[in-house]
């Protein structure tokens, strides 16, 4: 796969390939229910090692060509995704990120947003990438549009979090001019 061994510099950060070793730091930025506000129930919270230890091991397995660690200063602080769809949406995927708190701010998750971006149009062929954000989560929003993303419109009611319905902004990056695809 291209991007087995991804290591993407910016400026404030590096993406870089989940290892065995980043289960503490993890343990320790991702345990925390703000981190959890904004993304899907499947991350755990409260975040213990024994998650880490899976997320560590099926990050450097079954998903290791679609999750990297977002690394400051040679701490695994945060995560990203880009999960590639199938058959008639096969030039889509969905990113996802989060970073520690104690991170957030300073433009950390806007360069590692805009770098796999860029890396999945360029490297990748994609010609889409999406995340659908609560509608509460203004920074997330905010973070998308300074990498370029669009709003495309509001999945109403679309998710069920922290005890209520919520709904979703769908935000898109398209690729302005693809290349012949087959
Ligand atoms: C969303 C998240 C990744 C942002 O990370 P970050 O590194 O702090 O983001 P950045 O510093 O690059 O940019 C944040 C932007 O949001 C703005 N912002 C932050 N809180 C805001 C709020 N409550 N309302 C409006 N804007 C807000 C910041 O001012 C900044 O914009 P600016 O540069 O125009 O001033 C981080 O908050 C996080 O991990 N949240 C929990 C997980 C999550 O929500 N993931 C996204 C799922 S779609």
């Amino acid at each position: 796969m291209p991007h087995e061994l991804l290591y993407l510099n910016t400026d404030k950060c590096v993406i870089r390939p989940w290892k065995k070793g980043d289960e503490p730091s993890l343990v320790r930025h991702a345990d925390n229910r703000n981190v959890w506000m904004g993304v899907r129930d499947t991350f755990p919270n409260p975040y213990t090692v024994s998650d880490a230890n899976a997320w560590v091991n099926v990050a450097t397995r079954a998903l290791r060509n679609e999750v990297w660690a977002i690394d400051v200063s040679g701490f695994a602080v945060g995560g990203i995704s880009l999960h590639p769809d199938e058959g008639v949406h096969r030039y889509n995927a969905e990113i996802g990120y989060w970073l520690g708190q104690e991170h957030w701010g300073q433009g950390i998750a806007t360069e590692a947003v805009h770098a796999l971006t860029r890396y999945a149009f360029e490297a990748q062929g994609l010609v889409r990438v999406y995340a659908a954000v609560f509608e509460w989560n203004q920074a997330s929003i905010r973070v998308l549009e300074k990498c370029g993303y669009a709003l495309e419109g509001t999945l109403r009611m679309s998710a069920f979090k922290a005890g209520r319905f919520v709904d979703q902004q769908m935000y898109a990056a398209v690729e302005a001019a693809p290349a012949q695809r087959t």
